[in-house]
């Protein structure tokens, strides 16, 4: 375990309202935070996450609003910001693209790969989808009633033929192929890692990194008036921002949807490796909460619960739960409610009640106990794996263990000695404390009012989930 790990989750679009998927990948981010502090509590940890606010989708939807584009960021950022906060996400930093902070550095990056000789002027020629950010060579685009689509992602496309500058990319093809060759676990899960070599099997076309028929970008300077950054050349940067003066990069941990593996699989490293910087330790690439209709939940398919109801109705501790239980974090789940109800369901019955249990017990018999000790045993492997649902099955074993332990031991039993009896609630307040502290990614605030109640003998707990219909 290095002495600092360094956590990132992608930047969020921000031309609408946060959406689930926003929330399950930052959540991810925190819980392996969380899971540190927990098992490796002298180690430094840093989570950063943010919003992606320029780009043509942004300035496109501000237009629809009669807006600016910066009054629809500054409207639409601290919803974000708010659901991070609400849902305790302990994040330690939250960019936002249009700080003056972030344009200096996205600018620098640029500057530094002109000044290495990696970038030239030429014009664009071709298809770019607005709702991907992202150009499509023709090959991989189809044509249905005179409407272009991506074949990868389905978007719709619009013709563009503008000035703008290109990165080498195509000159890093080998080193590319090398260093996910050679560098194990490197992407996860494995089968995307292969994906990303088999795209590579075919020649990488140069990049367009400036765009010169829209203006909501980071404007190059007096020298390209016309030029603004890219999108995601600007998006990307911000993994390389400092935390108050201390330079985390290279992530040992970078989360995306598999949405955008290639972005970070191989224009990120190409860009790093020509700035001759570090590349990142490890890229996960989970999977996708599908709508009713077998589809990505997105915005544009209208087939995603709201995530400010959803949290509402339950809170992200149950959201957790439901999230890293029911699905393994690198595949695909279908979200359910009736599911989400079930796990709420599990975890009440479980460890809600086994707790609620011991403690009755133990203020009918007016039990003092010392601060358990803390068992040895680490999850710890799991998180860096991004395995929550390992993590978490082992958990729910466990508490399965000591539900039934208890049922053979029967503290409650008439015919015990008080020294008995007593024994036996101790042994159950210790494993409890344990699996409490197990259970705390998931159910940061629960969690810490058991460990708060047992710290102070204190057995008249509230409930911990309430009854759900
Ligand atoms: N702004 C870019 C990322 C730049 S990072 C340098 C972007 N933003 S986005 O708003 O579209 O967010 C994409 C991310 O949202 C995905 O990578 C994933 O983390 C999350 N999700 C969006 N929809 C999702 C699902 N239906 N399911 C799970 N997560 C998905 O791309």
């Amino acid at each position: 375990m290095p002495r600092t790990f360094y956590i990132t989750t992608p930047i969020y679009y921000i031309n609408g309202d946060p959406h689930i998927g926003h929330l399950y990948t930052t959540l991810a981010g925190d819980i392996i935070k969380r899971a540190i502090q927990l098992y490796a509590p002298t180690a430094k940890v840093y989570l950063r996450t943010g919003v992606d606010e320029h780009g043509l989708k942004v300035q496109r939807k501000a237009e629809s609003l009669g807006m600016t584009p910066q009054e629809l960021c500054e409207k639409n950022y601290s919803n974000f910001l708010s659901l991070f906060q609400e849902s305790d996400i302990s994040f330690d930093d939250f960019i936002r693209t249009t700080s003056d902070k972030h344009k200096t550095l996205a600018l620098s990056i640029f500057k530094k790969l002109q000044g290495a000789g990696h970038i030239y002027l030429s014009a664009y020629k071709g298809w770019y989808s607005e709702s991907d950010e992202c150009f499509y060579p023709e090959e991989e685009t189809y044509l249905v009633d005179n409407v272009r689509y991506s074949t990868f992602t389905n978007s719709k496309l619009e013709y563009v033929e503008e000035a703008s500058y290109f990165f080498r990319l195509s000159s890093f093809q080998t080193q590319l192929v090398e260093w996910l060759e050679h560098t194990p676990d490197i992407i996860q899960p494995e089968g995307r890692r292969k994906e990303v070599l088999a795209f590579l099997k075919n020649d990488l076309n140069d990049l367009s990194i400036t765009r010169t028929s829209f203006s909501w970008g980071i404007p190059l300077g007096d020298k390209d008036p016309d030029h603004v950054l890219y999108v995601w050349i600007d998006a990307l940067t911000n993994y390389l921002h400092d935390f108050e003066g201390v330079d985390a990069w290279p992530a040992d941990i970078q989360l995306l949807g598999k949405d955008i593996l290639r972005f970070h699989a191989i224009i990120w490293p190409a860009m790093l490796m020509a700035c001759d910087l570090p590349l990142p330790k490890k890229l996960f690439a989970h999977g996708w909460w599908m709508g009713s209709d077998g589809q990505k939940m997105s915005k544009s398919l209208n087939n995603s619960v709201n995530v400010r109801d959803l949290l509402q109705k339950y809170d992200h501790e149950i959201l957790r739960y439901y999230f890293f239980r029911e699905t393994p974090f690198g595949e695909d789940g279908y979200f359910s409610e009736d599911n989400l109800k079930a796990r709420y369901r599990e975890i009440s019955n479980k460890y809600g009640n086994l707790v609620n249990r011991v403690f009755a017990l133990a203020r009918k018999y007016n039990l003092t106990v010392e601060q358990p000790s803390k068992n040895a045993n680490s999850l710890l492997s799991y998180y860096l794996n991004c395995d929550f649902h390992r993590a978490l099955q082992i958990i729910v074993d466990d508490v399965d263990y000591i539900n039934s332990a208890l049922q053979n031991n029967a503290p409650w039993r008439k015919d015990l000695s008080n020294e008995e009896r007593e024994k036996l609630l101790k042994e159950s307040i210790e494993v409890i404390y344990n699996v409490t502290l197990d259970l705390g990614p998931f159910f940061p605030g629960r969690t810490q009012r058991v460990i708060e109640a047992i710290q102070s003998n204190n057995w008249g707990l509230p409930i911990l989930f309430a009854p759900i219909d």
